[in-house]
């Protein structure tokens, strides 16, 4: 007997139905790139990630808005200060444009869409590192201090979950004590786990300003060979108190997608980075693929590969075609 995997193909309705992986909403997370430097309703276009933007705080504040209008559960906020310095002092500004953004959007929207802030150095520092320097070298346990105090400023603010992106060791665990000392026991820890030095972080580095000014983030962030290594930060972040982890970049790297979430007790979240999203964009532009097609098996494939959820600039986009 011939065996006829075809059947189950014949038309959209039988498709539909046995459809393994299905993408919805709430598996979405839209970034948001506050700048400081821009006008409260401003907006300005990223020019390597076309179709998106950076927006002043009330610009911000109503795209969020929108997101949530539309049924996306999440953002997460970057930051471009005014100023830079060598220690991202302006990343713990009360009055910065993160921290203004998040206790905005909450007092407006409430438990109607959850606030992410990335926490991080490099869009804050005038070297462009996610750490304290000491000539070239990038210190750990300082970088720490500062990290830590990002977060509880952060959780001052109102931010449902913190989100480390620095890849320093015991940050996890670091943010968790200081939260938890100053009363924020109910902000969550999504940790970039899994960051890799990748080639894809460009059109963001582009879009925050945080190009390192010598080197690279080899020293930090992990190696692109590896996936070993990846299960020894997932379970070193989750021991260090993690509720969500993620996976950075997606596509590249869905391997370990798939490895996080057969090892993980956690939820497990995929970033599809800007570099993933200018690539489709820019081939798109060119009439070289079908953009709303292409975009979609992106997600879906990022999703069977195990991700619970997706940060992705498309967020809001897809959310109007599903
Ligand atoms: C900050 C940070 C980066 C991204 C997210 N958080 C840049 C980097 O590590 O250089 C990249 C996101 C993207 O490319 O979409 N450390």
């Amino acid at each position: 007997m011939l065996i006829r995997p075809r059947r189950l193909r014949t038309n959209q309705k039988i498709r539909d139905m046995v459809r393994e992986t299905v993408l919805t909403k709430n598996d979405l997370v839209m970034p948001i790139f506050v700048d400081e430097n821009l006008k409260d309703d401003e907006k300005t276009p990223i020019r390597s990630m076309p179709g998106q933007f950076r927006y002043g705080i009330d610009a911000a504040v109503n795209e969020c808005v929108e997101i949530s209008e539309l049924g996306v559960p999440a953002v997460i906020l970057f930051g471009i200060p005014v100023e830079k310095d060598e220690f991202a002092t302006s990343a713990i500004n009360e009055q910065g444009g993160v921290q203004k953004v998040i206790s905005k959007v909450k007092s407006k929207l409430g438990d109607d869409l959850l606030v992410i802030a990335d926490v991080c150095m490099c869009e804050y520092t005038s070297h462009g590192h996610c750490g304290i320097i000491k000539g070239e070298e990038i210190l750990n346990d300082e970088t720490l201090e500062v990290l830590g105090n990002i977060a509880l400023s952060y959780a001052k603010a109102g931010v449902d979950i913190v989100a480390p992106s620095d890849m320093m060791d015991g940050r996890v665990l670091k943010i968790r004590n200081v939260l938890d000392q100053n009363g924020f026991k109910n902000v969550s820890i999504m940790s970039y786990a899994a960051k890799y030095a990748s080639a894809f972080y460009g059109p963001f580095r582009d879009a925050a300003e945080s190009t390192p000014q010598f080197g690279d983030r080899k020293s930090y962030q992990m190696d692109i060979g590896n996936s070993k290594e990846a299960l020894k930060e997932i379970g070193l972040d989750i021991n260090e108190g993690a509720d969500l982890i993620l996976v950075k970049p997606a596509l590249p790297y869905l391997d370990i997608v798939k490895m996080a979430k057969e090892v993980s007790n956690i939820p497990v979240g995929g970033y599809c980075v800007s570099g993933e999203y200018s690539m489709i964009e820019a081939a798109a532009q060119n009439g070289w693929i079908d953009r709303e097609k292409a975009v979609f098996e992106t997600l879906l494939g990022i999703k069977r590969a195990g991700a619970d959820f997706i940060i992705t600039y498309w967020a809001k986009e897809v959310a109007n075609w599903l």
